[in-house]
Protein backbone atom coordinates (compact mmCIF):
# COMPACT_ATOMS: atom_id res chain seq x y z
CA UNK A 1 0.00 0.00 0.00
CA UNK A 2 1.06 3.38 -0.65
CA UNK A 3 -0.05 6.43 1.13
CA UNK A 4 1.02 10.23 1.28
CA UNK A 5 0.99 12.98 3.38
CA UNK A 6 0.98 16.88 1.83
CA UNK A 7 2.40 19.02 4.56
CA UNK A 8 6.13 18.09 6.05
CA UNK A 9 5.63 20.33 8.84
CA UNK A 10 5.82 19.00 13.17
CA UNK A 11 2.75 16.72 12.50
CA UNK A 12 2.96 15.72 8.83
CA UNK A 13 6.98 14.58 9.34
CA UNK A 14 7.11 12.82 12.68
CA UNK A 15 3.45 10.84 12.02
CA UNK A 16 4.41 9.60 8.73
CA UNK A 17 8.24 8.75 9.78
CA UNK A 18 6.38 6.52 12.87
CA UNK A 19 3.64 5.33 10.25
CA UNK A 20 6.81 4.30 7.89
CA UNK A 21 8.64 2.59 10.86
CA UNK A 22 5.80 0.48 12.23
CA UNK A 23 4.31 -0.53 8.55
CA UNK A 24 7.36 -1.89 6.67
CA UNK A 25 5.32 -2.89 4.09
CA UNK A 26 3.53 0.56 3.40
CA UNK A 27 5.14 3.06 1.27
CA UNK A 28 5.13 6.47 3.01
CA UNK A 29 5.57 9.86 0.99
CA UNK A 30 5.66 13.20 2.65
CA UNK A 31 5.31 16.05 0.19
CA UNK A 32 5.05 19.65 0.60
CA UNK A 33 5.62 22.50 -1.54
CA UNK A 34 8.31 24.05 0.33
CA UNK A 35 11.38 22.95 -1.63
CA UNK A 36 13.73 23.80 0.80
CA UNK A 37 12.22 21.99 3.40
CA UNK A 38 12.21 18.68 1.84
CA UNK A 39 15.85 18.66 1.19
CA UNK A 40 16.35 19.09 4.72
CA UNK A 41 14.44 16.30 5.10
CA UNK A 42 16.32 14.31 2.47
CA UNK A 43 19.58 15.27 3.41
CA UNK A 44 19.63 16.66 7.27
CA UNK A 45 19.98 18.61 9.60
CA UNK A 46 16.15 17.49 10.07
CA UNK A 47 13.88 21.09 9.81
CA UNK A 48 12.48 20.14 12.97
CA UNK A 49 13.69 19.01 16.23
CA UNK A 50 12.19 16.78 18.47
CA UNK A 51 13.65 13.83 20.59
CA UNK A 52 14.09 10.39 19.13
CA UNK A 53 13.13 11.90 15.53
CA UNK A 54 16.33 11.87 14.00
CA UNK A 55 16.81 8.04 14.34
CA UNK A 56 13.59 7.07 13.36
CA UNK A 57 13.92 8.66 10.33
CA UNK A 58 17.31 7.94 9.86
CA UNK A 59 16.45 4.40 9.70
CA UNK A 60 13.28 4.48 7.48
CA UNK A 61 14.75 7.11 5.06
CA UNK A 62 14.39 5.73 1.28
CA UNK A 63 13.50 2.29 2.92
CA UNK A 64 9.69 3.11 2.65
CA UNK A 65 9.78 6.65 3.51
CA UNK A 66 10.54 8.81 1.23
CA UNK A 67 10.27 12.84 1.11
CA UNK A 68 9.47 14.61 -2.15
CA UNK A 69 7.82 17.85 -3.64
CA UNK A 70 6.23 15.85 -6.52
CA UNK A 71 2.94 16.65 -4.95
CA UNK A 72 0.51 15.47 -8.04
CA UNK A 73 2.84 12.44 -8.87
CA UNK A 74 2.58 11.33 -5.16
CA UNK A 75 -1.15 11.83 -4.21
CA UNK A 76 -1.92 9.90 -8.22
CA UNK A 77 -0.33 7.19 -6.84
CA UNK A 78 -1.50 6.78 -3.05
CA UNK A 79 -4.41 5.12 -1.76
CA UNK A 80 -4.69 7.46 1.58
CA UNK A 81 -3.64 10.61 1.10
CA UNK A 82 -3.23 12.74 4.49
CA UNK A 83 -3.40 16.35 4.80
CA UNK A 84 -1.50 18.06 6.86
CA UNK A 85 -0.86 21.51 6.02
CA UNK A 86 -0.93 24.39 8.42
CA UNK A 87 -4.19 26.03 9.31
CA UNK A 88 -3.68 29.28 10.69
CA UNK A 89 -5.79 31.64 11.88
CA UNK A 90 -7.46 33.78 9.54
CA UNK A 91 -6.15 37.20 9.41
CA UNK A 92 -8.77 38.88 6.99
CA UNK A 93 -11.86 39.45 6.37
CA UNK A 94 -14.76 38.05 8.06
CA UNK A 95 -13.62 36.14 11.29
CA UNK A 96 -10.31 37.40 10.77
CA UNK A 97 -8.10 36.85 14.10
CA UNK A 98 -10.50 33.80 15.45
CA UNK A 99 -11.47 31.58 12.42
CA UNK A 100 -9.11 28.77 10.68
CA UNK A 101 -7.76 29.77 7.94
CA UNK A 102 -8.70 26.59 5.77
CA UNK A 103 -7.56 28.17 2.39
CA UNK A 104 -4.15 25.61 1.93
CA UNK A 105 -6.84 22.91 2.98
CA UNK A 106 -9.40 23.71 0.00
CA UNK A 107 -6.30 24.38 -2.59
CA UNK A 108 -5.17 20.34 -0.98
CA UNK A 109 -9.12 18.84 -1.91
CA UNK A 110 -8.79 20.80 -5.09
CA UNK A 111 -5.52 19.08 -6.14
CA UNK A 112 -6.35 15.59 -4.87
CA UNK A 113 -9.56 15.71 -7.10
CA UNK A 114 -7.63 17.11 -9.98
CA UNK A 115 -5.16 14.53 -10.32
CA UNK A 116 -6.61 11.64 -8.70
CA UNK A 117 -7.56 8.97 -11.27
CA UNK A 118 -8.49 6.00 -8.87
CA UNK A 119 -10.62 5.83 -5.99
CA UNK A 120 -8.87 7.55 -2.95
CA UNK A 121 -9.60 7.65 1.12
CA UNK A 122 -8.94 11.70 2.40
CA UNK A 123 -7.52 12.01 5.66
CA UNK A 124 -8.38 15.42 7.76
CA UNK A 125 -5.41 15.42 10.50
CA UNK A 126 -4.94 19.04 9.87
CA UNK A 127 -6.58 20.78 12.87
CA UNK A 128 -9.65 22.23 11.76
CA UNK A 129 -13.25 23.58 12.62
CA UNK A 130 -16.35 21.12 13.06
CA UNK A 131 -17.61 19.97 9.75
CA UNK A 132 -14.72 21.01 7.07
CA UNK A 133 -15.06 17.40 5.94
CA UNK A 134 -18.40 17.92 4.42
CA UNK A 135 -16.66 20.97 2.58
CA UNK A 136 -13.29 18.83 1.43
CA UNK A 137 -16.15 16.33 0.40
CA UNK A 138 -18.48 18.46 -2.02
CA UNK A 139 -14.91 19.80 -4.00
CA UNK A 140 -14.14 16.86 -4.29
CA UNK A 141 -17.19 15.43 -5.36
CA UNK A 142 -17.50 18.58 -7.40
CA UNK A 143 -14.42 18.62 -9.15
CA UNK A 144 -13.71 14.75 -9.43
CA UNK A 145 -12.07 13.96 -12.83
CA UNK A 146 -11.88 10.14 -14.07
CA UNK A 147 -14.99 9.16 -11.67
CA UNK A 148 -12.59 8.68 -8.88
CA UNK A 149 -14.97 8.72 -5.86
CA UNK A 150 -13.27 9.51 -2.07
CA UNK A 151 -13.70 8.98 1.78
CA UNK A 152 -13.31 11.45 3.42
CA UNK A 153 -12.41 10.69 7.52
CA UNK A 154 -11.09 12.74 10.40
CA UNK A 155 -8.03 11.22 12.23
CA UNK A 156 -6.75 14.44 14.46
CA UNK A 157 -3.19 14.62 15.85
CA UNK A 158 -2.84 15.00 19.49
CA UNK A 159 1.05 14.74 19.80
CA UNK A 160 2.58 17.09 21.85
CA UNK A 161 5.73 18.94 20.37
CA UNK A 162 8.93 17.78 22.31
CA UNK A 163 7.05 14.04 23.01
CA UNK A 164 6.58 13.79 19.62
CA UNK A 165 7.44 10.41 19.12
CA UNK A 166 6.79 9.04 22.31
CA UNK A 167 3.17 10.19 22.09
CA UNK A 168 3.16 8.77 18.66
CA UNK A 169 4.30 5.13 19.97
CA UNK A 170 2.17 4.75 22.51
CA UNK A 171 -0.91 7.03 22.16
CA UNK A 172 -3.33 7.46 25.10
CA UNK A 173 -5.82 6.72 21.96
CA UNK A 174 -6.48 7.23 18.21
CA UNK A 175 -9.53 8.97 17.30
CA UNK A 176 -11.20 8.25 13.45
CA UNK A 177 -14.00 9.61 12.38
CA UNK A 178 -15.88 8.70 9.30
CA UNK A 179 -19.46 8.60 7.31
CA UNK A 180 -21.79 6.26 8.66
CA UNK A 181 -22.31 4.68 5.52
CA UNK A 182 -20.74 1.39 4.88
CA UNK A 183 -17.93 3.03 2.34
CA UNK A 184 -17.21 5.19 5.06
CA UNK A 185 -16.83 2.20 8.02
CA UNK A 186 -14.86 0.53 5.54
CA UNK A 187 -12.34 3.10 4.98
CA UNK A 188 -12.39 4.04 8.49
CA UNK A 189 -11.38 0.21 9.29
CA UNK A 190 -8.87 0.87 6.64
CA UNK A 191 -6.72 3.41 8.66
CA UNK A 192 -7.81 1.57 11.80
CA UNK A 193 -5.47 -1.34 10.37
CA UNK A 194 -2.69 0.91 9.90
CA UNK A 195 -2.51 1.98 13.25
CA UNK A 196 -3.31 -1.40 14.39
CA UNK A 197 0.22 -2.79 13.60
CA UNK A 198 1.33 -0.69 16.75
CA UNK A 199 -1.66 0.48 18.68
CA UNK A 200 -3.91 -2.01 20.74
CA UNK A 201 -7.00 -1.67 19.20
CA UNK A 202 -9.13 -0.91 22.36
CA UNK A 203 -7.41 2.63 21.77
CA UNK A 204 -8.83 3.00 18.76
CA UNK A 205 -11.57 4.55 19.01
CA UNK A 206 -14.09 5.21 15.99
CA UNK A 207 -16.40 7.95 15.66
CA UNK A 208 -18.82 10.02 13.58
CA UNK A 209 -17.13 12.79 11.91
CA UNK A 210 -18.12 15.25 13.39
CA UNK A 211 -17.65 14.03 16.75
CA UNK A 212 -14.21 13.34 15.49
CA UNK A 213 -13.56 16.98 14.60
CA UNK A 214 -14.86 18.70 17.51
CA UNK A 215 -12.79 16.30 20.19
CA UNK A 216 -9.46 17.96 18.81
CA UNK A 217 -10.72 21.12 19.13
CA UNK A 218 -12.35 20.45 22.89
CA UNK A 219 -9.26 18.15 24.47
CA UNK A 220 -7.26 21.15 23.46
CA UNK A 221 -9.60 23.86 25.11
CA UNK A 222 -9.40 21.46 28.10
CA UNK A 223 -6.00 21.10 28.31
CA UNK A 224 -5.19 24.81 27.90
CA UNK A 225 -8.53 25.77 30.56
CA UNK A 226 -6.13 23.72 33.20
CA UNK A 227 -3.22 26.07 32.44
CA UNK A 228 -5.24 29.21 32.27
CA UNK A 229 -7.01 28.07 35.92
CA UNK A 230 -3.56 27.58 37.56
CA UNK A 231 -2.54 30.68 36.25
CA UNK A 232 -5.34 32.84 37.40
CA UNK A 233 -5.26 31.11 40.73
CA UNK A 234 -1.31 32.42 40.98
CA UNK A 235 -1.88 35.66 40.57
CA UNK A 236 -4.35 34.93 43.67
CA UNK A 237 -1.25 33.32 45.05
CA UNK A 238 1.05 35.81 44.78
CA UNK A 239 -1.19 38.72 46.58
CA UNK A 240 -1.87 36.43 50.05
CA UNK A 241 1.45 34.49 50.31
CA UNK A 242 0.36 30.68 49.01
CA UNK A 243 2.39 28.81 46.76
CA UNK A 244 0.76 28.26 43.77
CA UNK A 245 3.09 24.78 43.05
CA UNK A 246 2.15 23.97 46.76
CA UNK A 247 -1.88 24.51 45.73
CA UNK A 248 -1.44 22.40 42.52
CA UNK A 249 0.06 19.82 44.17
CA UNK A 250 -2.63 19.56 46.78
CA UNK A 251 -5.56 19.65 44.41
CA UNK A 252 -4.20 17.30 41.88
CA UNK A 253 -3.85 14.46 44.69
CA UNK A 254 -7.37 14.66 43.93
CA UNK A 255 -8.00 11.62 41.72
CA UNK A 256 -10.96 13.73 39.96
CA UNK A 257 -8.54 16.51 39.61
CA UNK A 258 -5.40 14.68 38.64
CA UNK A 259 -2.00 16.02 38.39
CA UNK A 260 -1.20 16.65 34.38
CA UNK A 261 -1.23 20.18 33.18
CA UNK A 262 -1.35 22.30 36.51
CA UNK A 263 2.19 23.99 36.03
CA UNK A 264 1.84 27.75 36.22
CA UNK A 265 3.45 29.22 33.72
CA UNK A 266 4.53 32.44 32.30
CA UNK A 267 1.45 31.03 29.85
CA UNK A 268 0.81 28.36 27.37
CA UNK A 269 2.35 29.33 23.66
CA UNK A 270 2.66 26.61 20.70
CA UNK A 271 0.61 26.66 17.54
CA UNK A 272 -2.65 24.83 18.82
CA UNK A 273 -3.73 26.11 21.92
CA UNK A 274 -4.87 29.80 21.26
CA UNK A 275 -5.91 28.98 17.55
CA UNK A 276 -8.30 25.71 18.27
CA UNK A 277 -9.70 27.95 21.30
CA UNK A 278 -10.26 31.05 18.87
CA UNK A 279 -11.92 28.63 16.53
CA UNK A 280 -13.81 27.25 18.88
CA UNK A 281 -15.32 30.74 19.87
CA UNK A 282 -15.81 31.65 16.39
CA UNK A 283 -17.96 28.01 16.06
CA UNK A 284 -20.39 29.01 19.21
CA UNK A 285 -20.98 32.22 17.24
CA UNK A 286 -21.63 31.02 14.05
CA UNK A 287 -23.99 28.32 15.39
CA UNK A 288 -25.55 31.59 18.53
CA UNK A 289 -24.13 30.20 21.47
CA UNK A 290 -22.48 33.49 22.67
CA UNK A 291 -22.32 32.38 26.15
CA UNK A 292 -20.28 29.21 25.32
CA UNK A 293 -18.33 31.42 23.02
CA UNK A 294 -17.46 34.28 25.97
CA UNK A 295 -16.67 31.10 28.31
CA UNK A 296 -13.80 29.54 26.34
CA UNK A 297 -12.56 33.31 24.80
CA UNK A 298 -11.41 33.47 28.81
CA UNK A 299 -8.96 31.11 28.25
CA UNK A 300 -7.73 32.72 26.13
CA UNK A 301 -7.60 36.49 27.99
CA UNK A 302 -6.39 34.87 30.67
CA UNK A 303 -3.28 33.78 28.86
CA UNK A 304 -2.47 37.06 27.62
CA UNK A 305 -3.27 38.70 31.27
CA UNK A 306 -0.40 36.01 32.38
CA UNK A 307 2.01 36.88 30.57
CA UNK A 308 1.79 40.35 30.31
CA UNK A 309 1.16 40.56 34.24
CA UNK A 310 4.65 38.53 34.06
CA UNK A 311 6.75 41.89 32.14
CA UNK A 312 4.95 43.84 34.84
CA UNK A 313 6.10 42.44 37.45
CA UNK A 314 9.72 42.61 36.36
CA UNK A 315 9.42 45.92 36.19
CA UNK A 316 8.08 46.43 39.49
CA UNK A 317 10.61 44.65 40.95
CA UNK A 318 12.86 46.65 38.93
CA UNK A 319 12.32 50.54 40.30
CA UNK A 320 9.57 50.53 37.08
CA UNK A 321 12.21 51.04 34.93
CA UNK A 322 13.85 48.85 31.92
CA UNK A 323 15.13 51.43 30.13
CA UNK A 324 18.55 50.60 28.67
CA UNK A 325 19.02 47.95 31.14
CA UNK A 326 20.28 44.25 29.61
CA UNK A 327 17.98 41.72 30.43
CA UNK A 328 18.89 38.21 29.87
CA UNK A 329 16.55 35.86 28.36
CA UNK A 330 17.07 32.20 29.04
CA UNK A 331 14.68 30.18 26.62
CA UNK A 332 12.60 31.34 23.47
CA UNK A 333 11.23 28.17 22.50
CA UNK A 334 7.33 27.44 23.72
CA UNK A 335 8.11 24.36 25.32
CA UNK A 336 11.10 22.61 26.37
CA UNK A 337 12.52 19.91 23.81
CA UNK A 338 11.61 22.07 20.79
CA UNK A 339 12.84 24.49 18.52
CA UNK A 340 8.95 25.87 17.57
CA UNK A 341 8.57 29.82 18.58
CA UNK A 342 5.15 29.79 17.66
CA UNK A 343 3.10 31.72 20.31
CA UNK A 344 5.96 31.18 22.28
CA UNK A 345 5.04 33.11 25.20
CA UNK A 346 9.32 34.41 25.38
CA UNK A 347 8.10 36.68 22.15
CA UNK A 348 5.45 38.46 24.24
CA UNK A 349 7.47 39.16 26.53
CA UNK A 350 10.43 40.14 24.95
CA UNK A 351 8.47 42.68 23.12
CA UNK A 352 6.74 43.62 26.31
CA UNK A 353 10.59 44.42 27.37
CA UNK A 354 11.56 46.00 24.28
CA UNK A 355 8.58 48.72 24.25
CA UNK A 356 9.96 49.72 27.77
CA UNK A 357 13.52 50.31 26.23
CA UNK A 358 14.95 47.42 27.48
CA UNK A 359 18.34 45.59 26.00
CA UNK A 360 17.76 42.30 25.51
CA UNK A 361 20.93 39.16 25.85
CA UNK A 362 18.61 35.79 24.63
CA UNK A 363 20.05 32.58 24.95
CA UNK A 364 17.97 28.84 23.79
CA UNK A 365 19.62 26.05 23.17
CA UNK A 366 17.41 25.15 19.69
CA UNK A 367 15.99 28.47 18.28
CA UNK A 368 17.90 29.44 15.94
CA UNK A 369 18.99 33.27 16.10
CA UNK A 370 17.54 34.18 12.59
CA UNK A 371 14.12 32.80 14.17
CA UNK A 372 14.69 34.97 17.18
CA UNK A 373 15.31 38.05 15.14
CA UNK A 374 12.29 37.72 12.47
CA UNK A 375 9.77 36.87 15.51
CA UNK A 376 11.15 40.49 17.12
CA UNK A 377 10.83 42.00 13.73
CA UNK A 378 14.68 43.38 14.51
CA UNK A 379 17.76 43.16 12.20
CA UNK A 380 20.49 41.46 13.54
CA UNK A 381 22.66 44.87 13.96
CA UNK A 382 20.12 46.19 16.10
CA UNK A 383 22.05 47.17 19.24
CA UNK A 384 18.92 46.13 21.57
CA UNK A 385 18.79 42.04 20.79
CA UNK A 386 22.03 40.26 21.06
CA UNK A 387 21.59 36.35 20.35
CA UNK A 388 23.79 34.54 22.43
CA UNK A 389 26.03 31.51 22.13
CA UNK A 390 25.97 30.12 25.90
CA UNK A 391 23.72 31.30 28.86
CA UNK A 392 26.35 33.01 30.69
CA UNK A 393 27.44 35.40 28.36
CA UNK A 394 24.17 36.16 27.91
CA UNK A 395 23.90 37.33 31.72
CA UNK A 396 27.05 39.15 31.89
CA UNK A 397 26.94 42.80 33.05
CA UNK A 398 23.06 42.04 32.85
CA UNK A 399 20.94 43.75 35.93
CA UNK A 400 18.03 40.45 35.62
CA UNK A 401 18.05 37.21 34.26
CA UNK A 402 14.35 36.09 32.96
CA UNK A 403 13.86 32.47 32.33
CA UNK A 404 11.20 31.76 29.97
CA UNK A 405 11.16 28.04 28.85
CA UNK A 406 11.88 24.87 30.92
CA UNK A 407 14.87 23.84 29.53
CA UNK A 408 16.27 20.50 31.29
CA UNK A 409 19.61 21.81 30.84
CA UNK A 410 18.54 25.50 33.21
CA UNK A 411 17.91 23.70 36.28
CA UNK A 412 21.60 22.57 36.31
CA UNK A 413 23.42 25.98 35.17
CA UNK A 414 25.83 27.31 37.65
CA UNK A 415 24.25 30.38 39.45
CA UNK A 416 26.88 31.14 40.98
CA UNK A 417 28.69 32.09 38.39
CA UNK A 418 25.84 33.68 36.58
CA UNK A 419 25.55 36.37 39.84
CA UNK A 420 29.06 37.32 39.73
CA UNK A 421 29.02 38.87 36.61
CA UNK A 422 25.62 40.64 37.09
CA UNK A 423 24.67 44.17 38.04
CA UNK A 424 23.87 44.25 41.52
CA UNK A 425 20.97 43.79 43.05
CA UNK A 426 21.02 41.18 40.43
CA UNK A 427 17.07 40.42 39.66
CA UNK A 428 15.48 36.16 38.82
CA UNK A 429 12.46 35.52 37.29
CA UNK A 430 11.41 31.76 36.70
CA UNK A 431 8.60 31.77 34.55
CA UNK A 432 8.24 28.16 34.74
CA UNK A 433 8.86 27.53 38.36
CA UNK A 434 11.88 25.20 38.10
CA UNK A 435 14.15 26.67 40.18
CA UNK A 436 14.59 26.27 44.08
CA UNK A 437 14.43 30.23 44.84
CA UNK A 438 15.82 29.92 48.45
CA UNK A 439 19.36 28.71 46.75
CA UNK A 440 19.20 31.75 44.34
CA UNK A 441 17.92 33.60 47.14
CA UNK A 442 20.61 32.69 49.09
CA UNK A 443 23.62 33.12 46.34
CA UNK A 444 22.16 36.67 46.32
CA UNK A 445 19.84 37.05 43.75
CA UNK A 446 16.40 39.00 44.38
CA UNK A 447 14.73 35.78 42.95
CA UNK A 448 10.73 35.43 42.12
CA UNK A 449 8.51 33.10 40.65
CA UNK A 450 5.43 32.12 39.56
CA UNK A 451 2.44 32.54 42.09
CA UNK A 452 5.37 32.70 44.82
C1 LIG B 1 -0.03 21.06 12.20
C2 LIG B 1 -1.47 20.82 11.82
O1 LIG B 1 -1.57 20.31 10.57
C3 LIG B 1 -2.26 22.04 12.11
O2 LIG B 1 -3.59 21.91 11.77
C4 LIG B 1 -2.15 22.15 13.56
O3 LIG B 1 -3.07 23.01 14.08
C5 LIG B 1 -0.74 22.54 13.88
O4 LIG B 1 0.04 21.50 13.52
P1 LIG B 1 2.22 21.79 11.48
O5 LIG B 1 2.65 20.45 11.00
O6 LIG B 1 2.67 22.21 12.83
O7 LIG B 1 0.64 21.86 11.42
O8 LIG B 1 2.44 22.94 10.47
P2 LIG B 1 3.74 23.32 9.69
O9 LIG B 1 4.94 22.90 10.44
O10 LIG B 1 3.53 24.74 9.31
O11 LIG B 1 3.65 22.39 8.38
C6 LIG B 1 2.75 22.52 7.37
C7 LIG B 1 3.48 22.24 6.04
O12 LIG B 1 2.52 22.18 5.00
C8 LIG B 1 4.51 23.28 5.64
O13 LIG B 1 5.75 22.67 5.47
C9 LIG B 1 3.97 23.84 4.32
O14 LIG B 1 4.99 24.17 3.39
C10 LIG B 1 3.11 22.70 3.82
N1 LIG B 1 2.08 23.10 2.88
C11 LIG B 1 1.22 24.10 3.17
C12 LIG B 1 1.96 22.41 1.67
O15 LIG B 1 2.75 21.52 1.37
N2 LIG B 1 0.96 22.76 0.81
C13 LIG B 1 0.10 23.77 1.06
O16 LIG B 1 -0.78 24.05 0.25
C14 LIG B 1 0.24 24.46 2.29
C1 LIG C 1 -0.80 20.55 22.41
C2 LIG C 1 -1.58 19.32 22.92
O1 LIG C 1 -1.01 18.89 24.16
C3 LIG C 1 -1.54 18.21 21.88
O2 LIG C 1 -2.32 17.11 22.32
C4 LIG C 1 -2.07 18.75 20.56
O3 LIG C 1 -1.99 17.77 19.56
C5 LIG C 1 -1.30 19.98 20.13
O4 LIG C 1 -1.33 20.96 21.16
P1 LIG C 1 1.75 21.24 22.25
O5 LIG C 1 1.22 22.61 21.99
O6 LIG C 1 2.76 20.67 21.34
O7 LIG C 1 0.56 20.18 22.28
O8 LIG C 1 2.39 21.21 23.72
P2 LIG C 1 1.81 21.12 25.21
O9 LIG C 1 2.66 20.20 25.96
O10 LIG C 1 0.36 20.87 25.25
O11 LIG C 1 2.11 22.58 25.78
C6 LIG C 1 1.45 23.74 25.31
C7 LIG C 1 1.86 24.94 26.13
O12 LIG C 1 1.34 24.85 27.45
C8 LIG C 1 3.37 25.10 26.31
O13 LIG C 1 3.70 26.47 26.19
C9 LIG C 1 3.61 24.60 27.70
O14 LIG C 1 4.75 25.16 28.29
C10 LIG C 1 2.36 25.08 28.40
N1 LIG C 1 2.04 24.31 29.62
C11 LIG C 1 1.77 22.97 29.55
C12 LIG C 1 1.96 24.98 30.85
O15 LIG C 1 2.18 26.19 30.92
N2 LIG C 1 1.62 24.25 31.96
C13 LIG C 1 1.34 22.91 31.92
O16 LIG C 1 1.02 22.33 32.96
C14 LIG C 1 1.43 22.25 30.67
Amino acid sequence: MKICCIGAGYVGGPTMAMIAHKCPGVIVTVVDINAERIAAWNQGPLPIYEPGLEEIVGLQRNQNLFFSTEVEKEIREAEIVFISVNTPTKTYGVGAGRAADLRFVESCARQIAEVSDSDKIVVEKSTIPVRTAQSIKRILDASSRNGAKFQVISNPEFLAEGTAMEDLQAPDRVLIGGETTDAGQAAVEKLAGLYAHWVPRERILTTNLWSSELSKLTANAFLAQRISSINSISALCEATGADVDEVAHAIGQDSRIGPKFLKSSVGFGGSCFQKDILNLVYLCEHFGLPEVASYWQKVVEMNDYQKSRFTRRMLDAMFNTVSHKRIAILGYAFKKDTNDTRESAAIYVCRDLLEEQAHLAIYDPKVPAEEIFSTLDVTEDDERVMVCEDPYVAAEGAHAVALLTEWDAFKKLDYKRIYSGMQKPAFLFDGRNILDLEILREIGFEASGIGK
